[in-house]
């Protein structure tokens, strides 16, 4: 018997957007969020580190759970404007996305630089949100896997578990711009990913770490999106940011 597929994930990153008054939209979103998608996906909104504590506070007794964004490798210390996991926890967070492109191509991440904060996030009882993809010009040069599985192993410290790592594959030229790849292009790098997670999580659990589709996800085309093999769920950044769109495409999973 095949064993169960793991519990969906909508995942909504807002990225460098939101102001205190950002607050209705997550009332909105946990308004939205009715039986029937409570009990096939997990819904996490991941607000700018300025509001995660008052999103945090507002979502108590919503199901709604809040993430950060990125945090530092350190716990704390002499490192003016940064953010640890442990005050990401401490602000109500239980989840944070680590090594997007944005970061790796704007910040300089390295992957080394990812797999540290991966370990800080575990460090704080956090669920790292690990992102790979490639970028149009590796796409082009025929190196999506390679570069994808590079992302991989160098990103994801010993010590992952489906309960503390999901794994976002997020193609760096689908971000923003409206393009998105193939059902056949995503579940090739999907399966990809999974193969290669049965070497860090082991062959027993490999299946139950959720992987997320994310660029350009929107509600026109998520249930196509979600319907590929190997998608458990989205990272969704512009469409996140109105509850309607958030939940019309959480709606792929509705009974
Ligand atoms: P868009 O959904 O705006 O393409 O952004 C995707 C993303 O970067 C989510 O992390």
């Amino acid at each position: 018997m095949a064993a169960a597929k793991p519990r969906p994930l909508v995942a909504g990153n807002w990225k460098m957007n939101g102001l205190r008054r950002s607050l209705a939209t997550l009332d909105a979103v946990a308004a939205g969020y009715d039986a029937s998608l409570k009990a096939r996906a997990d819904l996490l909104v991941c607000p700018p580190a300025t509001l995660l504590s008052a999103f945090a506070q507002r979502a108590v007794g919503t199901r709604v759970a809040i993430g950060g964004q990125d945090c530092h490798a350190r716990e704390a210390g002499a490192y003016t404007g940064e953010i640890s996991a442990e005050m990401l926890a401490d602000a109500g967070a239980s989840a944070v996305i680590l090594g997007h492109s944005e970061r790796r191509q704007y910040f300089l991440e390295t992957d080394a630089i990812v797999a540290e904060k991966t370990l800080a996030a575990w460090r704080a009882g956090l669920v790292a949100i690990v992102c790979v993809g490639e970028t149009q010009a590796e796409r082009e040069a025929g190196k999506t896997l390679s570069v994808v599985r590079r992302q991989l192993r160098r990103s994801i410290p010993a010590g992952a578990t489906p309960a503390n790592l999901v794994v976002a594959y997020e193609p760096v030229w689908a971000i923003g711009t409206g393009l998105t790849p193939t059902a056949r292009d995503v579940a090739e790098v999907h399966a990809l990913i999974r193969g290669d997670l049965r070497r860090i999580v082991g062959a027993a659990a490999a299946g139950q770490v959720r992987i997320l589709y994310g660029g350009s996800v929107k509600p026109s085309n998520a249930a196509e999106l979600m319907g590929v093999d190997n998608v458990d769920g989205a990272l969704v950044g512009g469409a996140s940011l109105k509850a309607e769109d958030f939940l019309g495409i959480a709606a792929a999973y509705r009974d």
